[in-house]
C-alpha cells in the first residue's frame, strides 16, 4: 500500500511571529520569546491552501497502522510542523479514545457530555503530543540537552521522549510537590531529576535562565513547538466527531498551554473552511491557583498569585507563562474562565474514576467546572460538550487513597463518595456481610 505521505503535496510557509508586536521571525533561529519579551507562535500562511484536499488527506491516514502518520499529531503534519521524516522523534502519541462521560455526565447535568482521554498517550498524559513536536524541533536544531520546568507531566514525557532521541534531559521540579508517579517516570526515564526549593513558577524562572546560559533547549510551553504538538488534541477531536464541532470544549488550565493549543488549532481550521462553527472555550482553575480567573471575573490586568495551592498539583501555578495567548483563545471563541474548589476537584474526580474512566485530579477541573456553568445557566444541559482529562488516574494514587479513606480533611476536602477498603476475616460469613 502506497504510503498516504507520499502523497502529500501541503507546503504551507510558516514562520515565528509575536504575539504582543507582531514581529516576525526566520525559523532557522532558535528563539522562545520576541525582543519585546511577547510570546512566539509558529505562524502560517492559510491563504493559498486548500482545506478541503487537507481534510481528505488526515481522512486517507486515519486508521494507519504503522509509520510516521500513525501518529495521532503527526497525521496533521500540514499544520504541525514542516519537517523530514527522518528527523521526527514519535512514539505514536495521541489516538486517545473519547467516551461518553456516563456517570460524569448526569453528575455535571448534560446529556451529551464526552470525555477526551488524553491520560491515555504513551507517558500518561497529554504533554506527549507538544513533545513530539518540541523534541523534533530540538533534534532539527542539533540541540543534544533538553530541559523544563514541570509539575510533573512535562518532565515524564521530556524523559521519555529524550530517552527516545538519545538526548540528556534535566528538569527541574518543586521539591516534594509533585505526584508520585510522575516523579517515578522522571526517574525511570533517566532524567537528571533537580528537585528544587522553591515552587513551580520559581522553577520556570531558572530554567529559562539556565537554557539561555548554558545552550540547553526549552521544551517548556513557552517553546511555540510544543504549542503545535498540543493542538493534535483539536484535530483528533474533531475528526473522532465526523468534524462536527461541540458547542463547548472544557479544559483545565495550569500554565495555561493547552487551551492555549486548542484556540489556535480551531482558528487555523476555521480559516480554512473545515469547521464554520466556533465552539466556546471555557477554561477552568483551581480556586488556588487560579490568577487567569481573577483577571477575567474581574476585568483588571494580569497578576500572578504568590503562592498557589491545590491538590491539583499538576496546576499548581501562579505565575502561567501563556496567559496571553490563553486570553485571546478564549476571547475569540465567545468563551469564559471558571474556578473550581478543592472539594469540587476532588468529588468530580470521584465521579470520573465511578465512571470507569479515571483521571489525575487537575484532569476533573474539566468536569466539575461544566457542572458549575450548567448550575450557573452559562452551559445549557442540551448543549454538546468535549472534556479534555489531561493525565491517567495512576499519575497520583496518594490523592485518590487520600479521598476514598477520608484523609483529605486537613485540606478541607471530605470524601463525599469515598469507596474505602475494608478489612474482613478470611471467611465465608465475613464476605457475605459485606456484599
Ligand atoms: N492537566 C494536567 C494533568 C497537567 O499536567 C497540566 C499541566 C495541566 C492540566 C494544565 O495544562 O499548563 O497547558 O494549562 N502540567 C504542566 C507540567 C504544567 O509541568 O506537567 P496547561
Amino acid at each position: 500500500m502506497q504510503r498516504p505521505s507520499k502523497m502529500r503535496t501541503f507546503k504551507i510557509p510558516s514562520f515565528l511571529k509575536c504575539v504582543s508586536c507582531g514581529r516576525k521571525y526566520d525559523l532557522k533561529e532558535i528563539r522562545y520569546t520576541c525582543n519585546c519579551g511577547g510570546l512566539l507562535d509558529l505562524a502560517r500562511d492559510l491563504k493559498s491552501v486548500d482545506g478541503k484536499g487537507l481534510l481528505k488527506l488526515w481522512e486517507d491516514r486515519w486508521g494507519m497502522k504503522s509509520g510516521i502518520e500513525s501518529s495521532g499529531v503527526w497525521r496533521y503534519r500540514e499544520l504541525i510542523l514542516d519537517v523530514p521524516d527522518s528527523k521526527i522523534i514519535t512514539r505514536q502519541e495521541g489516538n486517545t479514545r473519547i467516551y461518553p462521560a456516563g456517570k460524569a455526565g448526569e453528575y455535571a447535568g448534560i446529556k451529551n457530555f464526552l470525555l477526551k482521554h488524553e491520560g491515555e498517550n504513551p507517558t500518561g498524559s497529554f504533554k506527549d503530543r507538544g513533545m513530539t513536536c518540541g523534541i523534533t524541533a530540538a533534534n532539527i536544531y542539533g540541540a543534544k540537552c533538553v530541559a523544563c520546568a514541570s509539575t510533573g507531566n512535562t518532565s515524564a514525557s521530556m524523559a521519555s521522549y529524550a530517552a527516545a532521541a538519545g538526548f540528556k534531559s534535566v528538569i527541574f521540579i518543586p521539591s516534594g510537590k509533585i505526584a508520585y508517579g510522575k516523579l517515578a517516570q522522571a526517574l525511570a526515564y533517566g532524567g537528571l531529576t533537580l528537585q528544587i526549593d522553591g515552587n513551580f513558577d520559581d522553577a520556570m524562572t531558572l530554567v529559562q535562565e539556565i537554557c539561555e546560559k548554558l545552550d540547553i533547549y526549552l521544551l517548556n510551553s513557552i517553546n511555540p513547538f510544543r504549542i503545535e504538538g498540543q493542538k493534535a488534541i483539536c484535530f483528533e477531536t474533531l475528526q473522532q466527531l465526523d468534524w462536527k464541532v461541540p458547542d463547548w470544549f472544557v479544559i483545565p488550565g495550569g500554565n495555561l498551554g493547552n487551551n492555549s493549543a486548542l484556540s489556535k488549532a480551531l482558528m487555523e481550521l476555521h480559516e480554512l473552511g473545515i469547521i464554520r462553527k466556533i465552539p466556546r472555550i471555557a477554561v477552568i482553575q483551581a480556586s488556588g491557583a487560579n490568577p487567569l480567573y481573577k483577571m477575567w471575573k474581574n476585568n483588571r490586568p494580569f497578576e500572578p498569585v504568590k503562592n498557589p495551592e491545590t491538590i491539583a498539583t499538576a496546576i499548581k501555578i501562579g505565575n502561567p507563562v501563556s496567559w496571553e495567548k490563553s486570553l485571546r483563545g478564549i476571547k475569540w471563541s465567545n468563551g469564559i474562565v471558571e474556578e473550581v474548589t478543592e472539594q469540587e476537584i476532588m468529588d468530580a474526580k470521584a465521579m470520573v474514576d465511578a465512571a470507569g474512566i479515571g483521571a489525575e485530579p487537575a484532569s476533573c477541573c474539566s468536569v466539575a467546572g461544566a457542572k458549575k456553568l450548567v448550575e450557573a445557566g452559562i452551559i445549557s444541559p442540551n448543549d454538546s460538550v468535549v472534556g479534555i482529562l489531561t493525565g491517567n488516574v495512576l499519575k497520583d494514587p496518594d490523592a485518590v487513597i487520600n479521598y476514598h479513606t477520608d484523609n483529605l480533611r486537613d485540606k478541607h476536602i471530605k470524601g463525599n463518595f469515598a469507596n474505602s477498603p475494608k478489612s474482613i476475616k478470611a471467611t465465608l460469613e465475613a464476605v457475605k456481610a459485606v456484599l
